[in-house]
Parts: C-alpha cells; structure tokens; sequence
C-alpha cells in the first residue's frame, strides 16, 4: 500500500486478559510499523463487562457510529464473570461483526515449529490450513423464539438462516483466497448435507455453481462430524476450508487445540468493503488477569493478519516470522498461561526486538 496512508486503528482491550495481550499486540505493531514506515494512529475504546457493570451499557449507537470511520478494529477479549454470559457476546463482540458486515470470520489453523502438538506423529507439514468460517447468518441470527416458556409445554426454536446472497459471498470470498493462498488450490465445503436438507442444500449449489468460476480450484465436500475425525486423522488433507458460522465456530477450537492451543489462535472478522476486527480467538481468561503470565501470541499474530488485511502483506509476514523465530528459538517452555517461562511483556518485548 502506500507509505502516505495513515491507518486509523479502533483498540478494544476488552476484559480480564484482553488489556495485557492488546498491549503486547500494540508492542509489535509500533515496531514492524516503524521499520516498515506505517503509519498509523491509535483510538482506545473502553467496552466490556467493566463498562458495562459502571453504566449499563454495552455497546452505544454513537461508539458504533464512530467505528464505522475506522479502516480496521484490534480486538483483545470480551467476557466477565460478572456478566451474565450473552450480555457481552451478544451485545458486543456478535453485534459488531453483524452491524459491520464482518461476514468472513478467518481462521488459519497453522502449528508453527517447536509447539506441542496432541496429534501423535503430526508436525508442522501435515497441520497447516485455514478455516473461512461464515460469520453473519446460520444460528446466530437470533432467529427462532419461545413459547409457553418454563411449562411443561415449552417450545423453543432456534432457527439456521441462510441467504443465498449470504453463502455466495462467503464461498467467492473462500474461492478467492484459495487462490491467493496457492498452497493447495483446494477448498473443502464442510456440512451436513445428509440432514440439514436445507440449508447445506443451498451451500452445496451454490459451491459447485461459484466453482465454475474457479476452475483452477479443486473441490471437495465433507459432512461436519467427518471434518472433525480428518482434522485429527489426517489434517494434512486440507487446504482451505468454508463452513457455516456455527460449524465454523466448533471445528476452530478444535483447529485452535491441533495448533498448539488458545495461546496461539489468531482470527480475523473480515468484511472485505468495510470495516475489519482482529482478535485472538480464546475468551478473556480472568483468572489470570494482571499476573503477567497470558500468552499474547494468539492477539500479536491477529495483529499480523490485521496488517495483511490492510493490504500491508510484507509487514503482516514479518510479524508472523518473528514469531516463528520466538518460537523456534526454545525460549518459550510452553504456549499455555503460567508455564511460559517468559512473561507476557517479555514476549512482546523479544518480537518487538527481533522483528
Ligand atoms: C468465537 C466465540 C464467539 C462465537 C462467542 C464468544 C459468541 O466463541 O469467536 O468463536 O461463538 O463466535
Ligand atoms: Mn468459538
């Protein structure tokens, strides 16, 4: 991109960890930035379960408005145990992918040289794919309701939308980067076609009719369970992989575990003519707060696709290899809180360093 654009950059730190990690995130960021003549500048937002607890509110209209203005939002965590768990999900972090539009929630599912992974006779050439998880439909519309509630007679529905205009910008999208990706060239649609006859009816056309568009694109379908059996059997046979928001969400923490845990999954909500958000995709893990001892790696490698997003490729890469550096270098003992054998300011100081 060009040197003279100045990013304008939204920061929630959110709760419990999200502050200490976001900080790291921001360590990295001014330091590639700085060797990479980025500019930039930093507006911090204060919402999350603290904000919410003092005044009530979790997301005013006007915050959202002002968002809007922004070329991309750095994310660090959203959940307090105070809360009532929906409050913030809802409120927050679902409200801002929905009213932005953020309709691709990316996940590349990569285990890096060095880290422990519970996958026996599996390394970092067998585990290495991405996840294009659809982000603004499927259950998570809210659609469905109650009846007769707390009766014998309960009724609850819960309903999956999805659009066609929906699904077809999710698969271009996963199609597209595919491509740009170059690994594999292939794309795996995974559903449920043997009993969601809706829905994934709908997903299944709509794939092999967008894949008449990307004939330099190999397709392959598999059912959601079976998805999870090949992830762990055999991870080496996927390249990118689309799916519908709630399939998404599972199959990526189980991505998240082959990878090397939490402390390492980065994601990014990604709505590709508009406003983005990057965050790491563990929750705020409060038990830890203010102790130093959270791994930042999942929120500095977010900030790394952040920079992709932006169209700042090489400085995004020089991110994600210093982390490979950290890693390969033995220094940390483990990718979990507390066993690190660094702290978490350590680590944003030696990327920032070594960048
Ligand atoms: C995620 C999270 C969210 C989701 C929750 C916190 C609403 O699990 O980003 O994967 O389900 O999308
Ligand atoms: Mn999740």
């Amino acid at each position: 991109m060009s040197s003279s654009k100045k990013y304008k950059i939204a920061v929630i730190p959110g709760d419990g960890t999200g502050p200490e990690v976001i900080s790291e995130g921001i360590k990295v960021l001014k330091a590639v930035a700085a060797n990479e003549s980025i500019k930039y500048d930093l507006v911090n937002y204060d919402l999350g379960g603290e904000r919410y607890k003092k005044t009530g509110e979790v997301l005013p209209d006007s915050v959202l408005e002002e968002l809007k203005k922004f070329d991309t939002i750095y994310l660090g965590a959203i959940g307090h145990p105070d809360v009532k768990p929906g409050i913030l999900e809802k409120g927050l972090l679902l409200r801002l992918r929905f009213e932005l539009d953020q309709y691709i929630n990316l996940r590349p599912v990569k285990l890096y040289p060095n880290v422990p992974c519970p996958l026996k006779d599996k390394g970092p050439k067998d585990i290495d794919f991405v996840v294009v998880r659809e982000n603004t439909e499927g259950l998570y519309t809210g659609a469905g309701g109650v009846l007769k509630k707390g009766t014998p007679d309960e009724v609850a529905t819960q309903e999956s939308i999805n659009t066609r205009k929906g699904v077809e910008r999710c698969l271009r999208y996963a199609f597209k980067y595919a491509q740009k990706r170059n690994k594999e060239k292939k794309l795996t649609l995974c559903g449920k076609t043997n009993v969601l006859t809706y829905g994934f009816d709908l997903w299944e056309r709509t794939f092999y009719e967008v894949a008449e568009d990307y004939p330099d694109i190999k397709t392959d379908y598999a059912h959601v369970d079976a998805t999870c059996m090949w992830m762990v059997k055999n991870p080496e046979w996927f390249d990118v992989i689309v799916t519908d928001n709630m399939f998404g969400d599972i199959i990526t923490d189980l991505g998240a575990m082959i990878q090397g845990g939490m402390g390492i999954a980065a994601g990014g909500n990604i709505n590709p003519e508009g406003v983005s958000m990057f965050e790491p995709i563990g929750g705020s893990a409060p038990k830890y707060t203010g102790q130093n001892v959270i791994n930042p790696l999942a929120t500095i490698c977010a900030g790394g696709m952040m920079l992709e997003t932006l169209g700042e490729d090489k400085a995004g890469k020089r991110v994600e290899n210093a982390v490979i550096k950290l890693l390969e270098s033995g220094k940390l003992k483990s990718l979990d809180a507390g066993k690190m054998g660094m702290t978490t300011s350590q680590i944003g100081d030696w990327l920032a360093e070594n960048i």
